[in-house]
């Protein structure tokens, strides 16, 4: 089937939900893609920062083709070992105390919102004390509470009614937050610590470590959703680590299976056992193939080396940037290999086709940010490469 006959094809057949870029991809090895005429491209998206690896990470491989041929599928009536070797490494690498598996970052998300919930009923029994606090411009994803987590008006729109007990707040504004933590309405409080699909924000050390301290004398639940952040994406494992926070529950995904669907809650101390036999469940959660990805992923990403070689490669990449001589570009921010460029709503989309035809391809973010998740995987002379393209572009 020839391009124009597949997007024929695709037009037919799948819901409209998503606006395309007009390359079919067919295979990857390591940081580069390849379309059906096998034109490569130099991958800055790394499948929306899921293929933290690259692609065709032989060891990743050959993990899940072995478990493949052992058991895919078990479900949670029976112990498995990969599971099991996964939790305790996550355990180990995050200094958490639990894990619960979920299969998307949506859904791990949910699974915080609930032991959020459960934690302070079951201690204060309030039903006035349930809500969820959020930052203003974040993302939690897109099922029907996590589309209300999210603090963006826009997703607000057409599928009411939405589920109550959300509330948000200004990112980086202790006082209103200070106002808020301390009325004695709130469960828990998430936050991603850079905010991706908004734009690739940083938020402030000093909110950051406001927060911990206000959730800790409210005790309301600091929740760290980390699904974009996470498993080395900012140059540590979790950017939590970054900030110095010892939340008390997090949510990973996307790189968490280098490729393989899976996401994660990680709880601490205070958390580990607020869901009891029967509160939560999912079908697939920890899959065996899953948690196979998870175990390659974890042993080579939780290596502390890698992590500085992706902090070192990160601070590259902006210096780089930072350094191209023009006016295109407005601002340039992130932590590690989580970049935004600021272009403007104008000129974004045209940049990205202008990018894909210097054979790279980058992501938005918000309203005119082009948003770089590369494979952890990239290397200097990639960088390079990639640098290039942008000189030409901007
Ligand atoms: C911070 C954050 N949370 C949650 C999600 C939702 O994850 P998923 O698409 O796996 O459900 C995303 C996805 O982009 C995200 O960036």
């Amino acid at each position: 089937m020839d391009f124009e006959t597949l997007k024929q094809v695709e037009h037919e057949n799948l819901m409209q939900t998503y606006g395309r870029f007009d390359v079919a991809l067919d295979h990857g090895d390591g940081c580069v893609v390849y379309d059906l005429e096998g034109n490569p491209y130099l991958d800055l998206t790394s499948g929306i920062g899921v293929n933290a690896l690259g692609h065709n990470y032989k060891p990743l491989v050959e993990a899940i083709s072995r478990q493949a041929g052992k058991m895919m599928q078990a479900s949670n009536l029976f112990y498995t070992k990969p599971m099991i070797e996964a939790a305790a490494k996550l355990n180990k690498l995050a200094k958490t105390k639990k894990v619960f598996y979920a299969n998307s970052g949506a859904e791990a998300n949910e699974g915080m919102i609930k032991i959020a919930r459960k934690y302070s009923w079951d201690k204060y029994q309030d039903p006035e004390r349930l809500t969820i606090l959020t930052l203003k411009n974040s993302f939690h994803g897109r099922t029907i509470a996590t589309l209300e987590a999210t603090g963006q008006d826009h997703f607000h729109a057409n599928f009411f009614p939405f589920t109550q007990g959300f509330d948000y707040v200004e990112a980086n504004n202790i006082e209103e937050l200070n106002e808020k933590l301390s009325s004695g309405k709130y469960a828990g409080l998430m936050m991603e610590l850079v905010q991706g699909e908004s734009g690739v924000r940083p938020l402030d050390p000093a909110f950051v470590k406001a927060a911990e301290k206000l959730c800790q004398d409210n005790d309301v639940l600091l929740m760290i959703d980390e699904v974009q952040t996470g498993i080395g994406r900012t140059g540590a494992l979790f950017c939590y680590q970054n900030y110095d926070l010892s939340p008390d529950l997090v949510s990973c995904a996307k790189g968490l299976g280098g490729g393989v669907p899976i996401g994660a809650v990680l709880a601490s101390e205070k958390t580990a056992d607020v869901l009891k036999a029967g509160d939560h469940g999912t079908t697939f959660g920890g899959n065996p193939l899953a948690a196979s990805a998870a175990n390659v992923v974890l042993d080579t990403v939780g290596d502390p080396e890698f992590l500085a070689d992706v902090a070192g490669k990160g601070q590259y990449f902006m210096d780089s940037i930072k350094a191209i001589d023009s006016d295109h570009i407005q601002d340039v921010r992130g932590m590690g290999l989580m970049i935004g460029i600021e272009v403007g709503p104008d000129a974004v989309l045209d940049d990205l086709a202008k990018l894909r035809a210097q054979g790279v391809l980058a992501l938005k973010a918000g309203k005119g940010t082009i948003r770089l998740l590369p494979p952890l995987t990239l290397s200097k002379a990639q960088i390079d490469q990639a640098v290039a393209a942008m000189k030409e572009v901007f």
